[in-house]
């Protein structure tokens, strides 16, 4: 992207939501000081909005090329959940216009962000305004998207031809919350793609899994795996 629009609250998103994006001063502040004092005061007054925005549209632009080596991204109906501030479906967007996006989000921010799997999933870090106002800011159309609040509970029914969730669904909280909705806004063509660390567990829930990243250098050790077809 040539010039990003981005300000000091989506900034504070972004490294509550990307934390692997923070320098190795604002690493050894979490450390000592904790993750409270990380999500409440150093995520909001210790960083540098600009210099976190090009890192972040860096990593979006790398998921980017990635899954666009597996599908085709053209004129798609696209659900992303848990999408953060939706720099990666801003790309998409960019580089096709066509595209419609459901996006469904939390709104509010936990006091101390706990990373790790949620049972009962608590945890969010967002903000659905400001994640409106980023989007439009940086030239998406508000025609082609829609942000939807999860715990409200009125979600997309519609058919999709993509299903997008990184680092969210089933690397945070459980498949099974979102299983029997995916089931009802998929199709045999739909595509879904999300990060887990049991890609083997998802072969008994889909005929086809097919592991297309790999990160192993994390203490999650996560595969990204593009599935389809539900076996029933
Ligand atoms: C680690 S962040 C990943 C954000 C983004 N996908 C990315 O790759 O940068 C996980 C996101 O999941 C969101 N989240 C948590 N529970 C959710 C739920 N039930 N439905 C949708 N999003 C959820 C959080 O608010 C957070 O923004």
């Amino acid at each position: 992207m040539e010039k990003i629009y981005i300000n000091k609250e989506i900034a504070q998103l972004i490294i509550l939501q990307r934390v692997d994006l923070i320098g190795p001063i604002l690493k050894k502040i979490r450390k000592i000081f904790g993750r409270e004092f990380f999500t409440n005061i150093a995520s909001k007054y210790l960083i540098i909005p600009s210099i976190i925005g090009k890192k972040y549209f860096g990593i979006m632009e790398f998921e980017y090329k990635q899954i666009s080596k597996y599908i085709e991204l053209k004129d798609k109906e696209v659900l992303s959940i848990g999408s953060g501030v939706c720099g990666l479906e801003l790309i998409i967007y960019l580089n096709y216009p066509n595209n419609f996006f459901s996006i469904i989000e939390k709104n509010y921010i936990s006091k101390k962000v706990t990373y790790g799997w949620d049972t009962q999933n608590f945890e969010a870090y967002n903000n659905l305004e400001l994640v409106n106002n980023f989007l439009i800011k940086n030239g998406m159309d508000q025609k082609k998207f829609m942000i939807y609040n999860y715990d409200l509970g009125n979600l997309p029914q519609k058919k999709f031809d993509l299903i997008l969730s990184l680092y969210s669904l089933d690397y945070h909280y459980d498949f099974n919350l979102y299983e029997s909705y995916i089931k009802k806004v998929s199709n045999k063509n739909t595509k879904i793609i999300f990060d887990t660390i049991r890609p083997d567990y998802f072969k008994k829930i889909f005929d086809n899994v097919e592991i297309i990243y790999s990160k192993e250098n994390t203490v999650h050790k996560s595969k990204r795996i593009l599935c389809s077809n539900f076996k029933n």
